[in-house]
């Protein structure tokens, strides 16, 4: 069985020091199992269950955040000349090897996940596995009555494309509505909507595999993803 000292453990898990982790111990933020555990020389061993500040830490060494992406910045790692998504974090959560899983366009806003682990991005992207995402769209002209039945049985891109069966929702607003997709093609909720004649002039992602975006979260913002919300996206 495999055992750590616990400010090393958590050190390599949250985006403190072992100094600011030695602490936080002594101050009891820290359970292992229904222990509250306030010697940071303490050990965790595979299998224990460490809460930190209330929330359970993932085992896994990588990290994983949510950031709510504004305009005008792009959903790469490396861009010269442009803001990247990246350059939004703040100092505590950069490491090297992070990633966006998943691209929004230029002008797009909302969930952006961003990970160091790649097996991990691989499962959330993986057309295979259908990994749902949520869209917030508002649209040139009103929805059309026919939409979401088009939409259920699969739209055919003006390429030729044909997309999975995907959900629409109208809002109250007749210019609004909500998409779900199981696959991320290029421009996807853009192409779809131009393949009916309309236009996405706002586009926003709400949700990624039952994830909701933290409405606390302002535009640039970004947080740790809790273990529960890991472990819902990749159910
Ligand atoms: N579909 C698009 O057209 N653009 C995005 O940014 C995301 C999905």
């Amino acid at each position: 069985m495999n055992r750590e000292r616990l400010d090393k453990w958590l050190a390599d898990r949250t985006p403190y020091s072992r100094k600011e982790i030695k602490a936080f111990v002594r101050e009891g933020a820290v359970r292992i199992g229904d222990r509250t555990v306030t010697d940071p020389s303490a050990y965790v061993q595979d299998g224990d269950s460490v809460s930190f500040r209330g929330e359970i830490l993932a085992a896994d060494k990588h990290i994983y955040i949510m950031l709510h992406k504004p305009k005008e910045v792009v959903s790469v790692s490396v861009a010269p000349g442009d803001r990247t998504v990246l350059d939004l974090l703040p100092e505590d959560y950069r490491r090297n090897g992070l990633f966006p899983a998943g691209r929004l366009d230029r002008d797009t806003t909302g969930f952006v996940l961003i990970t160091d682990d790649g097996d991990f991005a691989h499962r959330i992207l993986s057309p295979k596995k259908h990994v749902e995402k949520v869209y917030r769209v508002t649209l040139r002209d009103p929805a059309g009555e026919e939409y979401a039945d088009r939409f259920s049985q699969g739209l055919l891109l003006g390429d030729g494309t044909q997309c999975l069966s995907a959900k629409l929702e109208q809002t109250d607003d007749p210019r609004c509505v909500r998409v779900t997709l199981r696959e991320g093609r290029y421009h996807q909720v853009k192409r779809m909507f131009a393949s009916l004649g309309n236009q996405v002039v706002e586009l926003h992602r709400e949700s990624i595999g039952g994830v909701s975006l933290d409405p606390q979260l302002p535009p640039g913002g970004s947080r740790l993803l809790r273990k529960d919300e890991l472990d819902t996206m990749t159910e």
